[in-house]
């Protein structure tokens, strides 16, 4: 079944109103506070909605509330049932630093369509549908990977574009990296903006690759499923704990190599608004006792991608 197109404007409403509850945050260093306030937000207005929805992707387990938990119901009821995952601020220290590309992100898809991930790293691909299915897997060498893409792109591996988190963890695959010349745009934080990147030319990014948070590719990768892009996903559970959580969420094969139709499936609704202004979105603006936000929207069903800009009254 199609998620109304009339939720589309519900849920920019969810994530504009939660980027303007962290505004006064920004550049103070205040990264629980601004997280606290979006999350606050975005249960306030999820709740106002008809629906029966329960959190799949969240702020942590039930121990760690007031944050959006994993099994959180929310919504004021109906015969609507839906999964929601939540990231009210992604990119906190984007916030609390004043740096470009934070957002407030959410997903929303039919019950049992969205996968409820486990709060652990996993390895990620996103590669743009310019590229063949086939000529990319989370399990070929960063070489084959990034060959296989110039040949399909007809382009120089030295015009190749890769997009990574700087993190230690990736020092094998930048020195893969820069031993083919690729080019290399190294993010900082915000891995769901970074592996959107592969969803327009205009971002320059071929593939996005490397380990960041789970939650985060489970959200981006429903945001690429209406775009038609690529997404490949494998979790990591390195510790006892991940593991048991794992297993208790009901994941047996934890080596299992998750294509993005085994993440999303069906209808969804992407929202990500602006907090700082970033590649994909602005940040939020005042002008004239207005807060202008920005949002991407996707919706599947209705091949929606676009950008909406919002204008809300400052209340005093
Ligand atoms: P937060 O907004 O929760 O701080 O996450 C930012 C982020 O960069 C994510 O986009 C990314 O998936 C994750 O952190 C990477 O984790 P780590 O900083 O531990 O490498």
């Amino acid at each position: 079944m199609a998620l109304k197109k009339e939720l589309i404007n519900d849920i920019i409403t969810v994530t504009s109103k939660a980027a303007i509850s962290c505004y006064d945050f920004i550049g103070k260093n205040q990264k629980k506070n601004a997280d606290k306030a979006a999350t606050d937000s975005m249960r306030n207005e999820i709740n106002k909605l008809s629906i029966n929805g329960k959190v799949v992707i969240g702020e942590g387990e039930l121990d760690k509330a007031p944050m959006l938990y994993i099994g959180e119901k929310l919504g004021s009821g109906g015969n609507l049932n839906l999964d929601i995952a939540v990231d009210p601020v992604e990119g906190t220290n984007f916030v609390a630093k004043n740096l470009p590309g934070a957002l407030s992100v959410i997903s929303i898809a039919e019950k049992g369509d969205l996968f409820n991930a486990p709060e652990t790293y996993m390895n990620k691909i996103a590669v743009s549908k310019k590229v063949p299915f086939e000529a990319t897997d989370l399990d070929f060498s960063v070489e084959k990977n990034i060959k296989n893409i110039a040949d399909s792109l007809n382009k120089n591996i030295t015009d190749i574009s890769a997009c990574l988190l700087d993190r230690p963890r990736h020092k094998k695959i930048i020195s893969e990296l820069k031993k083919m010349n690729v080019k290399i745009k190294l993010i900082s934080d915000g891995d769901v903006a970074g592996a959107l990147m592969v969803t327009d030319e205009k971002y320059g990014v071929d593939i996005f690759l490397g380990i960041g948070g789970g939650p985060e590719g489970v959200l981006a990768a429903s945001a690429i499923d209406a775009y038609n892009c690529k997404f490949q996903g494998r979790f990591i559970f390195d510790n006892d704990m991940d593991i048991k959580r794992a297993k208790q969420m009901g994941i047996e094969n934890l080596d299992k190599k998750y294509d993005l139709k085994e993440i999303i499936r069906g209808d969804s609704i992407f929202c990500a608004t602006g907090i700082t202004s970033g590649d994909l979105v602005k940040g939020i603006t005042v002008e004239d006792n207005n807060y202008i936000t920005q949002t991407l929207v996707t919706h599947k069903s209705s091949n929606t991608c676009k950008i909406v800009t919002r204008e809300d009254t400052i209340k005093t």
